[in-house]
């Protein structure tokens, strides 16, 4: 890693990512461990969860340590409190902080005057712990992840954004659908073209979810309406209408190919109705790997495993 903090998938390297799939692997085998006794995380939550919340929880509990969840309301990040003073409190209590923020900068703020490591949980931006628990489930699913191709047809959101960066880096060619003003940022994506260049990765953007899809190992979607875009739901539901993932647009992809969503999914929106629930659906695979690779993570990052990612050494 390149600093304390996980903030962004550009954090990481595809070293620091392969070490943390072997090792979540290794942890998942086992379950219960006593890796992280004693240690607290905080769990600084600006929007809703199911997964991320959940899953930071039974990890820290079941590698021994604790968690304290802080909702919107009693936090009030940056309304009642700085960001800044919240960082600096909740320094003195717990061992790292995972926040989950509408906008990425508050996570920066956070991060830069906290002593204690801050983890994304989810920002505006990334959604690093989900694309890292994503790489596993396909690595479960393939075993292999270089030279694979992943289409995500959708909106080029926090979701996307965090695997436009993470394919690249283990060498999986990533492909993405979305309508015209829509697409991904352009600073991720010229990142994202560099790490594809080292690894012979290929990027590929388009406004067609067939062409993205086309022999395709891995579907890929995500909602159309995220946290805090509910005012303009109606619209995006009008733009986004053709970029639904049904059986027909699967049928392109190869045989065997995975379907994958991070959850909570719209069926009947983005996903047609029952196709989360087919064969090829493997979502409840990706959230049950959050908490394996937030195991890993944090069993790193606090010191509970006797290793530390490439950059920390
Ligand atoms: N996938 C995910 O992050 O789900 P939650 O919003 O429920 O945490
Ligand atoms: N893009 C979605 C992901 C939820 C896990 C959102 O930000 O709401």
């Amino acid at each position: 890693m390149k600093g304390k903090d996980l903030l962004s998938v550009a954090d990481l390297s595809g070293e620091d990512i392969r070490l943390l799939i072997s090792e979540a692997m290794n942890i998942k085998a086992e379950g219960w461990l006593s890796l992280l006794n004693r240690k607290i995380l905080a769990l600084v939550f600006e929007k809703p969860s199911l997964r991320t919340r959940v899953s930071f929880e039974i990890a820290m509990q079941q590698l021994g340590g604790h968690c304290v969840y802080l909702s919107p309301d009693e936090v009030g990040l940056g309304k009642r409190e700085s960001v800044s003073d919240v960082a600096q409190v909740l320094s003195r209590y717990v061992d790292a902080i995972a926040a989950r923020t509408f906008s990425h900068q508050t996570l920066e703020i956070l991060a830069s005057y906290s002593n204690v490591p801050v983890i994304n949980a989810l920002s505006d931006w990334e959604h690093p712990c989900q694309a890292l628990a994503d790489l596993l489930t396909i690595y479960e699913k393939k075993g292999e992840l270089q030279g694979l191709t992943l289409a995500f047809v959708g909106d080029g959101n926090n979701v996307a954004h965090s695997l436009l960066l993470a394919a690249p880096l283990m060498g999986v060619n990533f492909r993405i659908a979305s309508p015209s003003g829509y697409a991904v940022q352009e600073g991720i994506l010229r990142l994202a073209q560099e790490y594809a260049t080292n690894s012979g990765a290929e990027i590929f953007c388009t406004e067609q979810p067939q062409l993205a899809v086309s022999g395709a190992d891995i579907v890929y979607t995500d909602v159309w309406v995220s946290m805090g875009q509910e005012a303009k739901a109606q619209e995006r539901r009008h733009i986004f209408t053709s970029y639904q993932v049904n059986s027909e647009l699967l049928s392109l992809a190869k045989g065997d190919a995975i379907l994958m969503h991070p959850l909570p999914a719209h069926r009947g929106e983005e996903v047609a109705e029952g196709i989360l629930d087919s064969v090829q659906s493997v979502v409840f695979d990706q959230a049950e790997n959050r908490m394996h690779l937030q195991k890993a993570l944090l069993a790193i990052m606090l010191g509970g495993l006797d290793i530390a990612l490439p950059a920390y050494r």
